[in-house]
């Protein structure tokens, strides 16, 4: 039985002509910087968002490793929201490799707001850490790849500068987010110091993620990335399977959020299931379940007996992501799965 995969945007598999990309890449040794193919990734980003430098790393969450050690001194403090992927995801690592402490906040859809933000900066003063930088998501992968609205990020922006404080994002989908609401990449990144973007989500390349800033930025990224590990060399094999997913993946992602809102209207019809159809706008499907009717982990398990893989998310919720390698038809067979699975305990809505 082949099974629709529909865990994660991170399980794609190169297509025959993105490997063919990659075999044919000119390359170098990217630890002395001399890898063309890197180089040219590198460059290409850091235009497509207007800033000056860009660099190439392992991953995501390498990416907003790296760009909170570069903003921030042990002690400082990061606001982020409370289910963000920097706060809940990544080992505790900004503890343990910037010595900062986090400071989430309760989001609306993983969205907080400059207010919200506003009320826990730190007075200047020697008892309290130093609020230093503000980590933001987009779209919000735990909220359902949600989108962030670009009036508050304006706001966030205004408050970051007045306040004299860096301001990251975490776009491991920003792409997902630039497809659904047409803002221009230059108008995300003229309100950011730094943005990680994801090369092995919705693009479907196999590996990578790039971290864009100033040149000052990217250069102290550049120490951290190597302490970290994450100096490879002829790296060029990867960034050619990026370059090629930038060509020809990045407008086809609106095929995704069709697929995915199909999922999302199937899964409201039942009787004991709730998306919020209204925040699902991207490529993130999000199922909460009333728990007196479903168990998410024994939901996942009949979906999988029966060819559709998920993942359980919260005690009460599955989350289901469409991807590069899911068709319609592999959409029409999984909303006839879901019947199946919803549909057997004969409470339709
Ligand atoms: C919003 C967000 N940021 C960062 C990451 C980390 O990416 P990686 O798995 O490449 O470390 C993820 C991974 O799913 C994510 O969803």
């Amino acid at each position: 039985m082949e099974m629709i995969d529909l865990r994660s945007d991170t399980v794609t598999k190169p297509t025959p002509e993105m490997r063919q990309a990659m075999v044919t890449a000119a390359v170098g040794d990217d630890v002395f910087g001399e890898d063309p193919t890197v180089n040219r990734l590198q460059q290409r980003l850091a235009a497509m968002f207007g800033k000056e430098a860009a660099l190439f790393v392992a991953s995501g969450t390498m990416g907003n490793q790296v760009a909170i050690n570069s903003h921030t001194q042990p002690g400082d403090e990061v606001i982020c929201e409370e289910q963000s992927h920097c706060f809940n995801y990544e080992g505790g690592g900004a503890a343990l490799l910037s010595g900062v402490q986090m400071r989430p906040i309760a989001g609306q859809r993983g969205v907080i707001t400059a207010q919200q933000i506003s009320a826990v900066l730190r007075p200047k003063n020697d008892h309290f850490p130093q609020s230093r930088l503000i980590v933001l998501e987009n779209t919000h992968n735990g909220a359902g790849g949600t989108l962030f609205p670009i009036e508050e990020i304006r706001d966030i922006r205004q408050l970051a500068i007045d306040k004299g404080l860096f301001i990251h994002l975490d776009g491991a989908r920003l792409w997902n987010a630039h497809v659904a609401t047409k803002i221009p990449l230059l108008e995300y990144g003229k309100h950011f110091d730094s943005i990680s973007v994801c090369l092995s989500k919705g693009l479907g390349a196999p590996v990578g993620s790039v971290i864009i800033g100033s040149a000052d930025f990217i250069h102290k990224a550049h120490r951290f990335r190597k302490i970290y590990g994450g100096g490879m060399r002829q790296v060029g094999i990867l960034a050619a399977a990026g370059i090629y997913a930038l060509d020809h993946h990045l407008d086809r992602l609106v095929e995704d959020h069709k697929r995915a809102f199909r999922i999302a209207e199937k899964l409201n019809s039942f009787r004991g299931i709730f998306v919020d159809l209204e925040s699902t706008k991207t490529n993130i499907v999000i199922a909460t379940m009333d728990e007196r009717y479903w168990q998410a982990g024994q939901v996942a398990e009949e979906l999988k007996n029966k060819g559709v893989l998920a993942i359980p998310f919260q005690q009460n919720s599955l989350r289901f992501v469409t991807h590069l390698d899911i068709t319609d038809e592999h959409i029409e067979r999984a909303l006839k799965i879901l019947g199946q699975v919803f549909d057997s305990r004969a409470f339709a809505k």
